[in-house]
């Protein structure tokens, strides 16, 4: 029987990539998306992936929106907190909304999800759990004090997180990609990013694809010994 994988942000950018390459590989998924309906409609008829709306935001709705994918799909398997979001500002602008939105987002999402998931795991004897950070979270950011923080945060989540898993079955870590061709990336004043693509040693922005199979290696049996760790997929834009 084909396990089941959660894609959080799974309609879009990268989270697309991931869901697609996932079925590829055999899995039955489920993308989650929180706003864009248009995006995750042609996702679904591009792709015959069911989409899911919630807020990774909300622990009520994420409780909700699982109870709802394990009723069609089945208990799930693998979970990819994928879903993020930026609002950058240089520190002496941020507001405490671009604060909160990204720490709501970006690091509670993160409890919010696997939360509710970690008991059926933990009976099953089996999980992989693959939290997407970020560069930004290894190295900070200019104008992203927000960001950075809660990237940070995703890999103290899972390196915490992959201790208690460890005896259950269940394996837990995080990826950082680095700069990704993704609308996220796009919406970057152009300049800026002409900028940070020039710092990339292999001259070229990140295709979704390459974290994509980053993910189906971590989801996989095969990565059982592996847990607790980041893979860093960055162009060799930073060297960890
Ligand atoms: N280092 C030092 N100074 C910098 C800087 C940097 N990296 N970037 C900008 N500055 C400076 C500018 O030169 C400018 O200085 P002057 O005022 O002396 O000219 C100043 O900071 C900018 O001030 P502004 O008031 O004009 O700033 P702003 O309100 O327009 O905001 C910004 C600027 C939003 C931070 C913009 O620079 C920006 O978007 N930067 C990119 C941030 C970034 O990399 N985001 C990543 C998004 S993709 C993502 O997050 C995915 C992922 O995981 C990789």
């Amino acid at each position: 029987m084909s396990r089941v994988a959660l894609v959080t942000g799974g309609s879009r950018g990268i989270g697309a990539a991931i869901s697609v390459a996932l079925k590829e590989a055999g899995y039955k998924v489920a993308a989650n998306y929180a706003g864009n309906d248009e995006a995750a409609a042609k996702f679904t008829a591009e792709t015959g992936i069911p989409t899911y709306k919630w807020s990774v935001a909300d622990y009520d709705a994420c409780a909700e929106g699982i109870a709802r994918v394990e009723a069609d799909l089945g208990p799930v398997d693998v979970l990819v907190n994928n879903a993020g979001i930026t609002r950058d500002a240089p520190f002496h602008k941020m507001s405490r909304d671009q604060w909160q939105a990204v720490m709501d987002t970006n690091l509670s999402g993160l409890f919010n999800m696997t939360h509710p998931l970690w008991p059926g795991m933990r009976e099953r004897k089996f999980g992989r759990v693959v939290n997407i950070s970020s560069i930004n979270g290894q190295k900070g950011q200019f104008g992203q004090a927000n960001y950075s923080a809660a990237k940070a945060g995703d890999i103290g989540f899972t390196k915490a997180l992959a201790q208690e898993g460890a005896r259950a079955g269940i394996t837990v870590n995080a990826i950082c990609p680095g700069y990704i061709a993704t609308e996220m990336v796009m919406a970057v004043p152009e300049k800026v990013r002409e900028s940070i693509i020039s710092t990339i040693p292999v001259g070229r922005l990140g295709d979704p694809a390459d974290i994509a199979r980053c993910v189906v290696f971590l989801a996989s049996d095969d990565a059982g010994f592996i847990t607790g760790s980041t893979i860093t997929a960055n162009g060799g834009q930073y060297l960890t």
